[in-house]
């Protein structure tokens, strides 16, 4: 099956469980890291057919999300002369798309890219949408562009042999647009697992039409799409006071959701009954949904140090029921105050 993604200037398709044969008459080069290769690489090595492809390996992990390696990816492409016709293909999670697709942008002024999540996380977010970008001394994807990719194709098969915990952080991510987006498809995940494979067929469906719905809308973040940040705000101080290191994304994403939604509450936004479900449904794929805040002064402080917060207003979004959202950037710090109080 195929999802398309509309927008004004490029359109393109995002293709589940349908990679048979990517023909191109044009170089290749495929950006990937030893882990995603050691499993998938062969696989997807005998389903392109190129003038010339190469494969260039970069080390594992966000840390490596840098101008060091973008340069090493650049390297590749001069080496073997790519031109404004070849196109780079990123083969693993959200950093190898993120690197490969900034990469893309700027190489001889932009040229194309083909997305191949390999992660939950990248499947249903990440690979969709055209946002790419790296890490510097200053912060986290403080330089990228918007850069759509050609085509995405996520296969299931290739997501069989994430880590569990990985696969888990993915979730949070799926939960956080049925949340805001959808009832009827929060309800059925409440009712099914997700380790049948028709069913991730499924919801990797149903995620990928929210995303690339709200994409459609609003390509360059002015309105809806930031509803995917959900939690997010939340999520990156966590992640902040945890040096990056306790929490994987998807993690802290399921506890700025629970954080959220204890704010939803004492708005009248969400029910109690609705609030527990969520909590259940993060808890039913191993998500963490308790944290303790230490100084909530600290805490409070640190969400404008998100690029997302403008004028000193933070900006929340909060769930409207389940299957619905809204954005308030004007709620009184007391009540702020009082919600991070409940986690200290
Ligand atoms: N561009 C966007 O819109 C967007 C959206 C969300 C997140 N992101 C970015 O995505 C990144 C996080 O992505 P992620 O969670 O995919 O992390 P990741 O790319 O680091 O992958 C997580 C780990 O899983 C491994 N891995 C990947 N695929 C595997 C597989 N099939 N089997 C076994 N191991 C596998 C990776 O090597 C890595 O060690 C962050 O840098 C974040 O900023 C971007
Ligand atoms: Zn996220």
């Amino acid at each position: 099956m195929k999802i398309e993604v509309k927008l004004k200037d490029k359109s393109y398709f995002v293709h589940i469980d349908e990679l048979e044969k990517i023909e191109l008459d044009t170089k290749v080069v495929v950006v990937t890291n030893p882990t995603v290769s050691a499993f998938h690489l062969d696989t997807l090595l005998s389903k392109i057919d190129a003038l010339e492809c190469h494969v260039v390996t970069v080390p594992d992990g966000e840390k490596y999300k840098n101008f060091e390696t973008i340069n090493q990816i650049l390297d590749e492409c001069f080496l073997h002369r790519l031109d404004r016709k070849s196109v780079l293909i990123a083969l693993g999670g959200g950093v190898i798309g993120d690197m490969t697709g900034f990469t893309a942008s700027i190489y001889q002024r932009g040229i194309e890219f083909i997305q191949i999540p390999t992660t939950l996380l990248s499947a249903v977010d990440a690979s969709v949408g055209g946002k790419t970008g790296i890490n510097n001394k200053y912060g986290k994807n403080l330089v990228g562009s918007f850069w759509q990719p050609s085509a995405v194709y996520c296969e299931t098969a290739f997501l069989k042999t994430l880590p569990k915990r990985e696969f888990s952080a993915g979730m949070a991510e799926m939960i956080k647009m049925a949340v805001t987006f959808d009832r009827s498809f929060f309800e059925w995940l409440e009712n099914n697992s997700l380790h049948v494979e028709a069913n991730l067929q499924y919801a990797l469906r149903e995620c990928i039409k929210i995303k690339a719905d709200v994409v459609s809308q609003d390509e360059r973040e002015q309105g809806v799409r930031a509803v995917l940040n959900y939690g997010h705000t939340f999520a990156h101080v966590i992640e902040n006071e945890t040096k990056y290191s306790k929490y994987l994304h998807g993690e802290a994403v399921a506890i700025g959701i629970v954080m959220a939604n204890e704010l939803a509450f004492e708005l009248g936004l969400l029910s109690l009954e609705d609030k527990k479900r969520v909590n259940l449904l993060l808890k039913k794929y191993d998500l963490p949904v308790e944290y303790k805040i230490n100084n909530i002064e600290k805490f409070y402080d640190a969400f404008f140090l998100d690029k997302k917060s403008f004028n000193h207003k933070i900006k929340f979004i909060l769930a409207k029921g389940i299957g619905g959202y809204i954005m308030k950037d004007d709620i009184e710090k007391s009540l702020i105050f009082k919600v991070l109080g409940n986690f200290s």
